[in-house]
């Protein structure tokens, strides 16, 4: 879809949400799966639905409520997007960051990326909260990326830079963040896969033996659009499920309802480390 979309259509979605409220966030902020009630600490000037933003991709999955909540936290004005579209949702990766390039023209230049992801370290367990540092992206790696086809230069360049692709100083800011609270964070890389299937144990031991942490089926296309038009991004998973690494293992069967509920018991830390990582950008 997006391919086909122009800068006008880029314009109708922006114009669309500055009807409804003239707020310039600067940061913005995406909650992924089970994570949308975090958005209720906000002092909220306009909740919009994303099926009232021109080309704003549909949700289907639970725990997506699919709403845009502009308001401030602390005084600080901020955009947080209440669920996100995903690739197995039969959408093109285009499709899924459509909503960044929109974010963008509003002013955005800071990302905070959430997710819910599997723990593929070992001894990292249910619950525990992952700072994102670097990543794979498996469907990328064969060539499939929001960024394919013509490059809008005005966005940013052609072949853009991955080496540093989870900003620095948002990473330390996050760390030290962590330390006020006595939040405990993990470090490590996370996997994108398609899904929607959870991984096969094979699939887990190749994912740990390539160097990653923790996997998802999301975030990463965020991030390379993000990036290559010059948005600083921090990238937080939470660990709802232990990925089943051997066969021996598989009285535990991952299941939507086990991530959800663990996003419910991690959303109180998650929100007050967000709070305070936003009191500091
Ligand atoms: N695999 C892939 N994506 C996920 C998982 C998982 O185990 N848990 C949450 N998202």
């Amino acid at each position: 879809m997006n391919q086909l979309c122009t800068r006008d259509d880029l314009s109708a979605a922006v114009n669309s949400i500055r009807e409804h409220c003239q707020l310039r966030p600067r940061i913005a902020c995406i909650l992924g799966s089970g994570l949308s009630a975090l958005a209720e600490r906000v002092e909220a000037d306009a909740v919009i639905p994303y099926s009232e933003i021109p080309y704003f991709p549909s949700l289907s999955v639970a725990g997506h409520a699919g709403r845009l909540v502009l308001g401030h936290i602390k005084g600080i004005p901020i955009a947080f997007l209440q669920g996100r579209a995903h690739y197995y949702e039969g959408y093109e990766f285009s499709d899924i960051t459509w909503p960044i390039r929109v974010l963008r023209l509003l002013g955005v230049d800071t990302l905070l990326l959430t997710n819910a992801a599997g723990g593929i370290h070992r001894g990292w367990d249910t619950g525990d909260i992952v700072l994102i540092t670097d990543h794979i992206n498996i469907p990328g790696l064969a060539g499939n990326n929001p960024l394919r086809g013509p490059n809008d230069d005005s966005f940013g360049p052609r072949f853009p830079a991955m080496s540093a692709a989870y900003d620095t100083e948002l990473i330390n800011l996050a760390r030290e963040s962590a330390n006020r609270l006595n939040i405990s964070l993990r470090e490590g890389v996370y996997a994108m896969v398609g899904g929607p299937n959870f991984e096969t144990p094979a699939e887990i031991r190749l994912l740990r033996a390539v160097g990653a942490d923790v996997v998802g089926m999301s975030t990463v296309p965020e991030v390379l659009v993000g990036r290559h038009s010059g948005m600083r991004i921090l990238g937080l998973s939470y660990i709802s499920n232990i990925a089943v690494d051997s066969s021996s293992k598989l009285s535990h069967v991952a299941s939507h309802a086990e991530v959800l509920n663990t996003g419910a018991m991690v959303l109180p830390r998650l929100a007050v480390l967000i709070e305070e990582i936003i009191q500091h950008i």
